[in-house]
């Protein structure tokens, strides 16, 4: 289960824990201060994190990480983004917003 506490002073947000990023390759927290947020392992084989704000700029479904494309995919009319969350496929034209993640003590942090 994930458990969201509210962000702390420095504004990072426990949005899970590594335990479930890695069960499930990716990690996704509905409740944070900014809303969704999806959290990937990237570049592959790292330890590195990546975060994005999953809603797409379409029209508002939640895409999803291909470790295969290396990109964040709509499942409603196949709009593409890169890890760094620009637009490589639309028809979506905007960016997914991107937030600063890192571990600490097992957990998944994000800065909201
Ligand atoms: Fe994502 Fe249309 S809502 S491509």
């Amino acid at each position: 289960q994930v458990t969201t506490t509210p962000p702390r002073a420095d504004g990072f947000q426990v949005v899970g824990t590594v335990a479930d990023l890695e069960k499930n390759g990716q990690l996704l927290n509905g409740e944070t201060a900014a809303g969704k947020v999806l959290i990937v392992k990237y570049p592959n084989n790292t330890s590195q994190i990546i975060a994005v704000n999953p809603t797409c700029t379409h029209k508002g479904c939640v895409v999803g990480w291909n470790q295969d494309q290396s990109s964040f995919v709509c499942p409603c009319h196949g709009s593409k983004f890169a890890s760094d969350g620009k637009v490589t496929n639309g028809p979506a034209e905007k960016p997914l917003s991107t937030y600063t993640a890192k571990v600490e003590d097992k957990e998944v942090l994000v800065k909201i």
